[in-house]
């Protein structure tokens, strides 16, 4: 048990990612494929991944039906008569196996996803299942149909939260007119995870996510290396997620190399500068906003004024061994750039204030965490519904 106690801090420490209370070993996810993705096959693959999504589910009569039309058509699909039992077997399976564990649902009402936390409990997240384009489902208005009906979605993830546990919500890109204001709704609506299957649109569309919603954001979609893995870690996501090829010598290829890069880099998902194409994390290596430079335009996009951007980053770095930098060009590490970028300039403040580089990059993580909740701070407003 202290063996477990002492794994699952180091855990924390390397890459920092807590969902529903717990620490995840890494931020490489299995996602759900239909009558394939259970806790058989998540355990199988359990050493390589730090949470899994199994199913889908289907969880309520109108929804079984479905599966059933749809196994009939050749489809592989769950079958059961009794999604409570079902469900709560699949969950005792994978008690205790150090993976954090989320059910991707199908339902055909908001009150039939909240009827089923109810019966399973809080140890698990709920995934909302928005992504399914099988046309049995979607004629129930669940799958993807809930993503062109905004409001029956946003129902479907309070019902969720008034039963008090994490919800994600599996959403596949380009479908809604516009997917920033997607995510704002779900955040406002009190969702916890998004999921996003990206289909062609790739980490652009991921980026615009990550500066809308301060949300934990997986990606999805042809993962399938640790330089696409990577791709997105820098653009916003904070983990990864593969259906197809969740196949384990993929999946431990993949966790082996992120958590090298950990080790060694200090923040696995560092974004890149925002002159390079960042998302809104880069804002803990910008400059002070001096010259002409993406940084402005930037800041305005997000509705932060420059005197707001450096009272946000003095205060963040007040008091940690961040806030001197006397060889710096801003007489602060807070404004000095990636620990990729060399510069004998920081590299004496950074021995000056006794940090190691992954320890400086750590830093920088802790930083954009703070500017991530003060820039987001409170839920969107009834205006941008
Ligand atoms: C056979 C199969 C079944 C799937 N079933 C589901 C499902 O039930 N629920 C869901 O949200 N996504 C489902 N998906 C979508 C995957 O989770 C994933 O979003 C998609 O395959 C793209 O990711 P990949 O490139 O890693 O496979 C399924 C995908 C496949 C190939
Ligand atoms: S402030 Fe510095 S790091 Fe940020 S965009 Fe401008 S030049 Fe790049
Ligand atoms: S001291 Fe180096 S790292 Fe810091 S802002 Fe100046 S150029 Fe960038």
């Amino acid at each position: 048990m202290a063996n477990i106690g002492r794994s699952m801090i180091e855990y924390y420490e390397r890459c920092g990612l807590i969902v529903n209370d717990q620490v995840v070993k890494t931020p490489v996810v299995i996602a759900s494929m239909a009558g394939v993705t259970d806790a058989a096959y998540v355990l199988a693959r359990k050493e390589h991944i730090g949470a899994a999504f199994i199913g889908g589910y289907s969880i309520d009569e109108e929804t079984m039906a479905a599966s059933r039309s749809m196994a009939a058509e050749g489809r592989a699909e769950f079958l059961y008569d009794d999604p409570v039992a079902e469900l709560k077997a699949q969950v005792a399976a994978l008690q205790g196996s150090g993976v954090v564990l989320g059910l991707n649902l199908r339902g055909s009402s908001p009150a039939s996803y909240a009827a089923i936390a109810g019966e399973i409990g809080d140890s698990v997240v709920y995934e909302v299942d928005a992504h399914c384009r099988q046309p049995a489902m979607t004629a129930l208005g669940c799958g993807e149909a809930l993503l062109r009906d905004a409001h029956r979605l946003m129902e479907t993830v309070r019902a969720l939260k008034a039963e008090g546990v994490t919800v994600s919500v599996k959403v596949r890109a380009g479908v809604t007119g516009d997917d920033r204001r997607l995510a704002r709704l779900l955040w406002k609506a009190g969702a916890d995870i998004i999921h996003v299957d990206l289909m062609d649109f790739g980490y652009a569309r991921l980026r615009q996510i990550r500066n809308a919603c301060p949300l934990t954001l997986i990606a999805n979609n042809s993962i399938t290396s640790f330089d696409s893995a990577m791709e997105m870690f820098a653009h916003g996501a904070d983990m990864v997620s593969m259906a197809r090829r969740s196949d384990e010598r993929t999946l431990a290829g993949i966790d082996a190399a992120i958590q090298r890069k950990a080790e060694e880099s200090g923040w696995y998902n560092a974004p890149k500068q925002l002159c390079r194409g960042g998302d809104i994390r880069s804002l803990a290596f910008c400059c002070m906003p001096v010259k002409h430079c993406p940084l402005l335009p930037f800041l305005e996009s997000i509705g932060l004024s420059r005197e707001d951007y450096m009272r946000i980053k003095r205060e963040a770095v007040d008091g940690t061994p961040i806030e001197g930098g006397k060889t710096t060009c801003f007489g602060s590490l807070a404004f000095c750039c990636k620990s990729s970028s060399p510069c004998m300039l920081r590299e004496i403040s950074v021995k000056a204030a006794g940090l190691s580089g992954p320890e400086y990059m750590r830093e920088k993580r802790r930083l954009a965490g703070e500017i991530m909740e003060r820039v987001f701070d409170g839920v969107p407003g009834e205006d941008e519904n």
